[in-house]
């Protein structure tokens, strides 16, 4: 009896043919949840209430920013509209008045001090537009590796 119930199961495998479940009913429920993994961000591993303790923009919002009164150019800015969660990167005008817009991703928060996005419980907004300055010194300012004569005048005084 055994000796039979063995020779059945070599003689499925051999032959190739699904045995118990039909493809199709296995492989749609994995393909869902992967579907959903993609949609959905894990926001319990945030610390703070998404839209409450910081912003979950999906894309840069229409705002006020302008990149006619920044100190620096080329250069990083918080946008403060946003609550830092999106920057611009103001270079030569191609772009726009706004320059290049970007979105720091949930959770995190444009730092001005650090010229890069950070926990949002590290970076305080509000002083996003006291530290637009610190683009003035080519040692923070990424896009800026060569200080300029005149720069440098307003670094040092
Ligand atoms: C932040 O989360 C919201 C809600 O889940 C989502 O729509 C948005 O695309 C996310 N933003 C970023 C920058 O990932």
């Amino acid at each position: 009896m055994l000796a039979i119930l063995v020779l059945c199961v070599v003689i499925s495998c051999i032959s190739g043919d699904p045995v118990l479940v039909p493809y199709s009913d296995y492989v749609r429920p994995i393909k869902l949840r992967q579907a959903e993994k993609e949609q959905q961000q894990d926001f319990t591993k945030i610390p703070g209430l998404p839209g409450v303790d910081y912003p979950i923009y999906h894309s840069v919002p229409e705002t006020s920013f302008s990149c006619h009164h920044v100190p620096a150019l080329p250069g990083m800015y918080a946008n403060v509209e946003t609550g830092c969660q999106a920057y611009h990167v103001c270079h030569d005008g191609r772009e726009g008045h706004q320059g290049a817009s970007f979105l720091c991703t949930n959770g995190t928060l444009f730092n001005q001090a650090e010229f890069a996005c950070d926990w949002w419980y590290n970076v305080n907004c509000h002083d996003a537009i006291n530290l637009y300055r610190l683009n003035l010194d080519p040692l923070k300012n990424p896009y800026f590796p060569k200080p300029k004569p005149e720069d440098q005048y307003e670094i040092n005084h």
